[in-house]
């Protein structure tokens, strides 16, 4: 009776949900630029206001160092368990803008997919989170389990300030369980709960040379060259083949299970191939003596974003540039500790820098990585539910992305974690042209909502 009362609920809301994440998605709420504090603050109040709607109780803006902190409760269920439910309001910077389809802060509906920066990560699959919160409480006037709901404004740029809060006021967000919505799954008729991410170091080499810019001709010869020097940096970072070549990075890597490892070898669904169709290429790069999801789910690796420094303009200009900076990150399995892997990193850069270039390795953002117990209550609340709106049992899978309060819940909480979210493949994250799919989004409403029914 009450499920058909809340299936009814969610249809004829169906329109207004989205309204309600289209407003949240107009705002251009980028962690990382400055010039958008204002509008993180916005989409800070936003979601505050979402959770005070649906009747949560101390609902706060919550001030730190950067970008505030979103908490709300509801906590009338006496002896049930208490959740934790967690998203990001903050997005990533929209360039190169000219790729994007329709403007990137304006929500555009094309088929089946809302596209704009945010419709997935994570406002979509923070909004659905809220929807089905709102429903439980609109249809059944309680919910089914105490809720706390903490939203960060930062994620997309380290995550420091939850960090702190969370080690700070740990007894603030007691809880049984973690629910983290802002993963995906390999298809949408294949559901999926994640049981690990990778840990991330992110930082910026930079190479001084002279002590300013030399007329290539007159100094070319004699000259520290910052670019050349960096090129001969990355390529002593990692070979052709994938190797990273920093001394100790490999020692901690943990074996995968035997289950997992014959998945990644023997890939029943084929997502090798829409890994090489959503990419546009015709082969893999990396270790090739690891089966490609291996690589991504459960191996150390590492990438160059981007180089900054010299001249790139148009047409010629003959000069050796006094400067010049990469930014570089490695991904981590979980069991190799960022710190650890930022010193190893830092020392192996050092070695490799030719003969006069000073070279300085600026720390910017970390975070561990996590494996999550799968057989726990909640994991199986979360499988139950997700059966039930896709007709079959998840898979678990590791991704390779991270989300670095995830391992912060498990190791200061005490809370299992459930890292469940709709997220698709050819959902653009971090792209032009995000979108996130719109069956997938009720879809989640109603997973979510039932997950919490099921726990109660
Ligand atoms: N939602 C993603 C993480 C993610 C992506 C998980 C794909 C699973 C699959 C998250 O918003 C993200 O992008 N995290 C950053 C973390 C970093 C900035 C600390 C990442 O992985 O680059
Ligand atoms: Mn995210
Ligand atoms: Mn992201």
């Amino acid at each position: 009776m009450l499920q058909t009362q809340l299936e009814t609920y969610i249809t004829e809301n169906e329109k207004r949900f989205l309204e309600d994440l289209k407003g949240w998605l107009r705002i251009p709420s980028i962690s990382t630029l400055p010039e958008h504090a204002g509008d993180i603050h916005r989409a800070a109040e936003y979601a505050a206001d979402q959770l005070r709607r649906i009747g949560f109780e101390h609902v706060e803006v919550i001030p730190t160092r950067r970008h505030p902190l979103v908490y709300g409760e509801w906590l009338k269920a006496p002896g049930k368990p208490t959740v934790l439910m967690y998203g990001h309001y903050d997005v990533q910077p929209v360039d190169p803008v000219d790729l994007w389809e329709s403007p990137p802060f304006e929500p555009t509906i094309r088929g089946d997919n809302l596209y704009c920066r945010g419709a997935c990560d994570d406002k979509g699959q923070t909004m659905l989170v809220f929807k089905a919160l709102e429903s439980l409480m609109r249809v059944n006037g309680t919910l089914p389990v105490n809720v706390r709901v903490l939203i960060e404004g930062e994620e997309e740029a380290g995550g420091e300030s939850i960090d702190h809060y969370v080690r700070t006021y740990p007894e603030r967000l007691k809880c049984d369980v973690a629910f983290i919505c802002d993963t995906g799954m390999p298809s949408k008729d294949i559901p999926a709960l994640i049981n690990g991410l990778r840990g991330i170091i992110y930082t910026e080499v930079e190479v001084r040379g002279a002590k300013h810019d030399l007329h290539s001709g007159a100094y070319g010869g004699v000259a520290p060259n910052p670019l050349h020097a960096l090129a001969l940096i990355i390529t002593g970072l990692k070979d052709a083949g994938g190797h990273i070549h920093i001394p100790g990075l490999y020692d901690k890597v943990r074996q995968p299970t035997a289950e997992e490892k014959t998945f990644w070898q023997n890939d029943p669904l084929h997502i090798n191939e829409s890994l090489l169709e959503e990419m546009g290429v015709s082969q893999f790069t990396g270790e090739a003596e690891y089966p490609p999801m291996e690589r991504i789910a459960a191996r150390p690796t590492l990438e160059v974003h981007g180089i900054i420094g010299g001249f790139t303009g148009e047409g010629a200009k003959t000069v050796i540039p006094a400067v010049g900076k990469a930014k570089i990150s490695l991904r981590l399995p979980p069991d190799v500790k960022s710190a650890e892997a930022f010193t190893l990193f830092e020392h192996h850069v050092k070695e490799l820098a030719p003969a006069g270039v000073e070279v300085v390795v600026h720390y910017i953002h970390s975070g561990e990585g996590v494996l999550v117990p799968v057989d726990t209550p909640a994991i199986r609340a979360a499988s139950a539910a997700l059966k039930e709106t896709y007709g079959k049992d998840p898979l678990f899978l590791r991704e390779g992305g991270s989300i670095p309060i995830a391992a912060l819940f498990d190791e200061i909480l005490h809370a299992p974690v459930v890292l469940m979210g709709f997220s698709l493949p050819d959902d653009n994250l971090h792209a032009p042209n995000e979108k996130y799919s719109l069956s997938q989004f009720f879809k989640g409403i109603r997973t979510v909502a039932s997950f919490l029914q099921k726990l109660g």
